[in-house]
């Protein structure tokens, strides 16, 4: 083995592609290529982790049309919900064009998230201002603490301190960002001054973790 090949990856890779291991190490590779395409990296299903952050992307922008239906664009903290709305799009469309080029088939709730979503966000706004920000606070929480989740999932499989999947973990870091600032945003505009918030937040809450276990299955 050569120095390089000694002290890096990539060379003894090179190296036995065309050495005598040549065709078992082709055919790792193979297989490697169709667990990658099938959604399924180092043992963890990647396909069911886009699933489900796609169709709770897809929620949180039917949640904020809801509050926005109801609430119009001139209500205290429709400006807020306007701004939060416009990255939800964003994840949401990011999720779908990664949906698209890893071939991950779309939750088949779809619809069903659609209408629970939107009737959530219109309900919270018809309470008032406060419970539509306490529907936000409690909806982002629940989504930080489902990323977070799978960034140490995808870390746990992944090679040294590599996530398994770095595109996918990218992203969710990336969003995760614009959630917690979301939920710092609802409870900086009184969240917790709605009425009943506990019982509220408490309610979405455990509608949102019910949301994620039927979405990563269905
Ligand atoms: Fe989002
Ligand atoms: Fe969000």
């Amino acid at each position: 083995m050569s120095d390089i090949a000694a002290t890096t990856d990539l060379p003894v890779r090179l190296i036995a592609t065309s050495g005598p291991n040549a065709t078992s190490v082709n055919e790792h590779a193979g297989a490697a290529a169709a667990r990658a395409r099938a959604g399924i990296h180092r043992g963890i299903d990647v396909g069911r982790m886009i699933r489900v952050d796609q169709a709770g992307e897809y929620g949180a922008t039917r949640i904020y049309a809801g509050q926005l239906a109801v609430m119009g664009d001139r209500a205290s903290h429709s400006a807020e919900i306007t701004a939060m709305a416009r990255e939800e799009d964003r994840h949401n469309a990011e999720f779908n064009a990664l949906m698209t080029r890893r071939g991950v088939r779309p939750t088949i709730l779809q619809p069903f998230w659609s209408a629970a979503g939107y009737t959530l966000g219109a309900v919270t706004a018809l309470l008032g201002p406060e419970a539509a920000m306490a529907c936000t606070a409690a909806v982002e929480e629940e989504i930080d603490r489902h990323y977070s989740d799978q960034l140490d999932e995808l870390e746990m499989h992944g090679v040294c301190t590599d996530s398994a999947d770095p595109e996918l973990s990218d992203m969710i870091e990336d969003f995760r960002e614009d959630e917690r600032q979301h939920r710092d945003t609802a409870l900086a505009h009184g969240a917790e001054k709605a009425l009943g918030y506990p019982l509220l937040s408490g309610a979405i809450r455990l509608g949102c973790r019910a949301a994620i276990r039927l979405a990563e299955r269905i």
